[in-house]
C-alpha cells in the first residue's frame, strides 16, 4: 500500500520549523484528542489524532532519577477504540510499559504511567526517547494518524560536557505521510484492522506504509534559522516503514555523540547517518563560517545498499545560516561517557529469528516461525541475570528489531565488532537480509512480560512480535 514517493528536487521551504512544546513537570496530563494541525504550508490544516493537540505531541523533558507520572486521557472519537502508550527506550514496570493488549485506555477513561528514570537504584543516563501508541493490530494506523511525541531524559554529568544547549539543541522528529488534495491523511491500511489480524494473515509481504511527503516536527519542508555555530540535533526516524540516510548538502559531517539510549563513549564523525524506524541519533552539526548559506538536510539513496531495503531519496529541511556566531560556542569533547563494564556471557541464551512464514493460506511476519500471541511467553529470564541474545534476519527484506525495557548493548554484527556508533546503548537495530546481531543486557528491577518486535509498524501489526518474561 503506497508507493515510495520520490521527491526529485527540493521543494520551497515555506514554513518555519516548530519546536514542540516542552513539558517538564513531575505530574503531567495529556489529552489524546482530535485536532487540526498545520502540516502543509497552504490550504486546510490536517485533522489528526494528537497527544495534547499537536503533532508531534509535547516533548516531555525530565531530569534523570526523578519520578514522572504522565496521565493520558482518551478523548478520541468512539471508533478509535482503546489506546496504549509506550515510552520507547524506557525502563519501567510491565504495567507502565504501554503494551499492546494490557492496561488499555478505553474511550473517556485515562491511565497514569509512572516512569522512575532509575535503573538498579541509579539514575539512568541522559537519553533521547519517544512515546507512541502501541495498540494491538493498530499501531501503524494510530501512529500514522499522529500518536507520537518525544521524551528527553537529562542529567548533570551530560550538561557539564558543554554540548550545544538551549535553543542550540533541536529535536527533529522525521516522519512521512500522504495527503488527499484537501490536505487530509490518506488511509493506507485496508488490511490492518484488529479482526483481520485475528482471523489470519492478510497483507504481507506488501505491507510497507510509506508517505509521499517527508515531515519534520509534523511540517512538510520546514526551514530553521540558525546562527553560524554548533547545534545539537536529536534525529528521530518516526516513520512507519522508511529508512533515511541523512546527509548535509554542505558536505560537512555530523559529529555523532549519542544513540537514542545515551551518549557514546567517544564522538564519531560521520558523513551520513542511516536511521530506520524508531532509531535515533544525537549529533552535533557545525555551521561556523556559513553565514548567508542555506544548508539542506536530505536523505540520500543508500550508497552501500547491496542487500535489503533501500532508503528514501528526499530533501527534508533547510537550515538558513544567518547572523553572528553565538557568543559562547559549544564544545564537543572526544571522550563522552564510558559504557560500564558488563560480564557478557560467551554463550547465546536465546535466538530470535525474523522471517516471513508461509502457511497454508498465505504468509505472515513471524519471529521463530510464530505469529504474535499475547497469551504466549517466548522466553523466560531470571531477574538480575545477564543474557546474550542473537537476532537473525532470515527473510529477504530489512527489519528494524526493537527490544523493550533494558539497556542493551551491541556485542557483534555478523561476528565482527560493531561499528563505533553502535558501541553505546541501543534499543533498535537494523538487520539486513542474512544479518545476525548479538546483543546483551542485565535484566534489572522489574519482573513481568516485555516485548520483542520489528519496528516497521506494518510488520509489527502483522504478527512480528514476541514476548519475554522476567521472573
Ligand atoms: Cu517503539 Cu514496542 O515500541
Ligand atoms: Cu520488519
Amino acid at each position: 500500500t503506497g508507493e515510495p514517493g520520490q521527491v526529485p528536487e527540493p521543494p520551497d521551504f515555506e514554513q518555519e520549523l516548530r519546536i514542540p512544546e516542552v513539558l517538564n513537570g513531575s505530574d503531567l496530563t495529556i489529552h489524546v484528542r482530535r485536532a487540526p494541525v498545520r502540516v502543509m504550508p497552504h490550504g486546510p490544516r490536517t485533522r489528526m489524532w494528537t497527544y495534547g493537540g499537536t503533532f508531534p505531541g509535547p516533548t516531555i523533558k525530565r531530569p534523570t532519577g526523578t519520578t514522572t507520572r504522565v496521565t493520558f486521557v482518551n478523548d478520541l472519537p468512539r471508533r478509535a477504540g482503546s489506546l496504549t502508550v509506550h515510552q520507547h527506550g524506557g525502563h519501567q514496570t510491565s504495567a507502565d510499559d504501554g503494551q499492546p493488549t494490557r492496561q488499555l485506555i478505553v474511550r473517556g477513561d485515562s491511565r497514569t504511567y509512572t516512569y522512575r528514570l532509575v535503573e538498579g537504584g541509579k539514575p539512568m543516563p541522559a537519553s533521547f526517547r519517544f512515546y507512541h501508541d502501541h495498540r494491538m493490530g493498530r499501531t501503524a494506523p494510530n501512529n500514522w494518524r499522529g500518536l507520537q511525541g518525544m521524551f528527553l531524559v537529562t542529567d548533570e554529568r551530560e550538561e557539564r560536557l558543554g554540548l550545544p544547549s538551549g535553543r542550540f539543541d533541536v529535536p527533529l522528529h522525521i516522519s512521512e505521510r500522504s495527503f488527499t488534495p484537501h490536505n487530509q491523511l490518506t488511509d493506507p491500511f485496508p488490511g490492518a484492522r484488529m479482526h483481520e489480524w485475528m482471523t489470519g494473515p492478510q497483507a504481507p509481504p506488501n505491507d510497507a506504509t510509506v508517505g509521499r511527503r517527508v515531515l519534520v516536527n509534523g511540517q512538510f519542508a520546514p526551514y530553521l534559522k540558525v546562527r553560524p555555530g554548533r547545534y545539537r540535533l536529536r534525529l528521530l526516524d518516526a516513520s512507519l516503514f522508511s529508512a533515511y540516510d541523512l546527509a548535509l548538502s554542505s558536505g560537512r559531517p555530523f559529529v555523532q555523540v549519542g544513540t537514542g539510549s545515551g551518549l557514546l563513549p567517544h564522538k564519531v564523525v560521520r558523513q551520513d547517518i542511516l536511521l530506520g524506524p524508531a532509531q535515533r541519533a544525537d549529533v552535533v552539526v557545525d555551521f561556523t563560517g556559513q553565514a548567508g548559506e542555506n544548508v539542506l538536510l536530505s536523505s540520500i539513496p543508500r550508497s552501500d545498499a547491496t542487500v535489503g531495503t533501500g532508503t528514501r531519496s528526499a530533501a527534508i529541511m533547510q537550515f538558513r545560516v544567518r547572523g553572528r556566531p553565538p557568543t559562547r560556542d559549544a564544545r564537543v569533547p572526544d571522550a563522552l561517557r564510558p559504557v560500564p563494564h558488563l560480564d557478557v556471557p560467551s554463550t547465546v541464551s536465546k535466538t530470535w529469528t525474523f522471517d516471513l512464514t508461509k502457511s497454508g493460506h498465505g504468509s505472515y511476519w513471524s519471529i521463530n516461525d510464530k505469529m504474535f500471541d499475547p497469551g504466549r511467553v517466548d522466553h523466560r529470564v531470571r531477574l538480575g541475570s545477564i543474557e546474550r541474545w542473537r537476532l537473525r534476519n532470515t527473510s529477504d527484506v530489512t527489519h528494524y528489531v526493537h527490544l523493550h525495557e533494558e539497556q542493551w548493548r551491541t556485542i557483534s554484527r555478523d561476528g565482527r565488532p560493531p561499528p563505533p556508533w553502535e558501541r553505546g546503548f541501543e534499543d533498535t537495530w537494523r538487520l539486513d537480509p542474512g544479518e545476525t546481531v548479538e546483543v546483551a543486557a542485565r535484566f534489572t528491577d522489574y519482573r513481568g512480560v516485555f516485548m520483542v518486535h520489528c519496528h516497521m509498524l506494518d510488520h509489527e501489526d502483522h504478527g512480528m512480535m514476541a514476548q519475554f518474561e522476567v521472573y
